[in-house]
C-alpha cells in the first residue's frame, strides 16, 4: 500500500517540478501500553507502522521553497530566512517548524521542494505529524549532507511540534516513527531516550486498531494542560519528573494537590509500572497478562487521567463484553483516535463486523478497523 504511496508523490514531484526527486518514508507509529507516560520521563511500548508519510523533496534554484501537501491539494511558497509560525492547525507549521529548529542549530540549508502524501488518517493517534515532522527533517538531512544523527533529528522534530504545532509532546512519536524496527515493538526509556526491541510474535493472537473516525485535536490545550499538571506535581516534590516518584511519594502530598490532580500523577506512576509488566509479559509469553495490564491502561485514562471519550469508551467496553480480545484501550494522546486491540486471530474479522455494527448504531457514524504490520523507521527510498 505504501508503494504506491510513494510512487504517487515521486509522479507528482516529476510532473511539478521536472527533476528527479529523493523519496523518503516516514511511518506512524502504535503504542501498546504507556500513554502520557513519555513526558513525565517514564517508559513507553510503541512500534512504527507499514503506514506514514512519504515525502518526494529535492533542492531547488528558483530562489524560494515550495511544500505541497497532496492529500488536502494545498501548496505553499516560502523563503527560508523568513520562516514563521503560520495559523494554528495549519499543515505548514509542521515544515516550517522543521526548517526553523534546523536552522536553529546553525545548520546551513538551502531552498528545497517538497511534495508529500500520507495514507494514516491525520487525528487517528496513530502520530502521522511525528512522521511528517521526520520526513522533513530526514530528508533535508541526506539533500544538504547536514550530519544529524538520528536522535537530534527526533529532537529537531519534537521542538517544531512545541514551538510551531503548539503542542508540548514528549519524544514517543517521533523516537518511534525514526527508530522502528520490523517486527519488533520498543521498550523506550525518555529519560534516557534508549530503547530495548521485544520481537512481537502474538501467534494465535494480534494487534487490530479501530478508530473512532473521532478527529482529536492535541493543540487543544488539554494535552498542555495535563502536561503542566503533572509537572507542577513533580515540582512540588522537587523531582525532575514524576518517572522519580513513588506511589507513596504521592501520599505525602496529597493535600497540597487538587484530587483531580492527585489521580493524574497516581495515573502516570500506575502505568510506567504497568509498561515495565507489560514487557515482562511480553517476554513470558504472558497475553492474559498483557490483556489485563492493557485494560487497566484503558480504565486509567479514562478515569483517573480523563483523556478518553464517549466512542473510545463504548469500543473498549465492546471489547470488554467478548471474551476472544484480551485486551483494549485508547491509544495515543486521546479524546478521539483509535482502540487498540489484544484479539484472537480467528476472530478478529468477526468482532471488527459486530463492534462496526453495534458503533453505528449507537453513534450514527462509522468506525474504521486497520490492520497494521510492525516494520522500519524512516528511511530512504531507492
Ligand atoms: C501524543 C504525544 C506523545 C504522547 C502521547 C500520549 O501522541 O505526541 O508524545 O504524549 O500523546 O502518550
Amino acid at each position: 500500500m505504501s508503494k504506491e504511496l510513494i510512487k504517487e508523490v515521486k509522479i507528482n514531484f516529476l510532473k511539478t517540478f521536472k527533476t528527479e526527486p529523493l523519496l523518503v518514508f516516514s511511518p506512524g507509529r502504535i503504542n501498546i501500553i504507556g500513554e502520557h507516560t513519555d513526558y513525565n520521563g517514564g517508559f513507553v511500548f510503541p512500534a512504527a507502522v507499514d503506514k506514514g508519510i512519504a515525502a518526494a523533496l529535492q533542492k531547488s534554484d528558483s530562489g524560494h521553497c515550495t511544500a505541497i501537501a497532496l492529500d488536502l491539494d494545498s501548496r505553499i511558497e516560502f523563503e527560508l530566512a523568513k520562516i514563521k509560525p503560520s495559523k494554528e492547525g495549519s499543515w505548514e507549521n509542521y515544515v516550517f517548524g522543521v526548517v526553523a529548529e534546523i536552522q536553529n542549530r546553525n545548520k546551513i540549508i538551502g531552498d528545497f521542494n517538497i511534495i508529500f502524501k500520507g495514507n494514516i488518517p491525520g487525528g487517528a493517534g496513530m502520530s502521522s505529524s511525528a512522521a511528517l515532522e521526520n520526513s522533513v527533517v530526514f530528508g533535508l538531512n541526506e539533500l544538504f549532507d547536514l550530519g544529524l544523527t538520528k536522535t537530534e533529528m527526533i529532537l529537531i522534530s519534537q521542538k517544531a511540534e512545541h514551538n510551531y504545532v503548539g503542542v508540548k509532546c514528549g519524544i514517543m512519536d517521533q523516537y518511534a516513527s525514526m527508530f522502528g524496527k520490523k517486527n519488533n515493538a520498543l521498550l523506550l526509556d525518555c529519560r534516557t531516550i534508549k530503547a530495548k526491541p521485544y520481537k512481537i510474535n502474538f501467534k494465535d493472537h494480534q494487534l487490530l486498531l479501530i478508530n473512532t473516525n473521532v478527529k482529536h485535536s492535541l493543540s487543544d490545550s488539554a494535552y498542555n494542560d495535563r502536561r503542566s499538571a503533572c509537572e507542577s506535581i513533580a515540582k512540588l516534590l522537587k523531582v525532575e519528573t514524576l518517572r522519580e516518584v513513588s506511589e507513596e511519594d504521592l501520599e505525602q502530598i496529597i493535600d497540597k494537590v487538587t484530587p483531580e490532580n492527585y489521580q493524574k500523577a497516581l495515573y502516570v506512576i500506575q502505568e510506567i509500572e504497568r509498561t515495565q509488566k507489560a514487557a515482562k509479559a511480553i517476554q513470558n509469553n504472558d497475553l492474559d497478562k498483557l490483556g489485563a495490564l492493557i485494560y487497566a491502561s484503558h480504565n486509567g485514562l479514562q478515569h483517573q487521567y480523563k483523556v478518553s471519550c464517549d466512542e473510545l469508551d463504548f469500543l473498549v467496553d465492546q471489547a470488554k463484553k467478548n471474551k476472544n480480545v484480551l485486551g483494549a484501550r485508547m491509544m495515543g494522546g486521546g479524546f478521539g483516535g483509535c482502540t487498540i486491540n489484544l484479539i484472537a486471530k480467528s476472530e478478529a474479522k468477526s468482532f471488527s463486523e459486530s463492534v462496526a455494527k453495534a458503533y453505528k448504531n449507537k453513534f450514527n457514524k462509522e468506525c474504521s478497523v486497520y490492520f497494521v504490520t510492525l516494520s522500519d523507521g524512516t528511511h530512504l527510498v531507492k
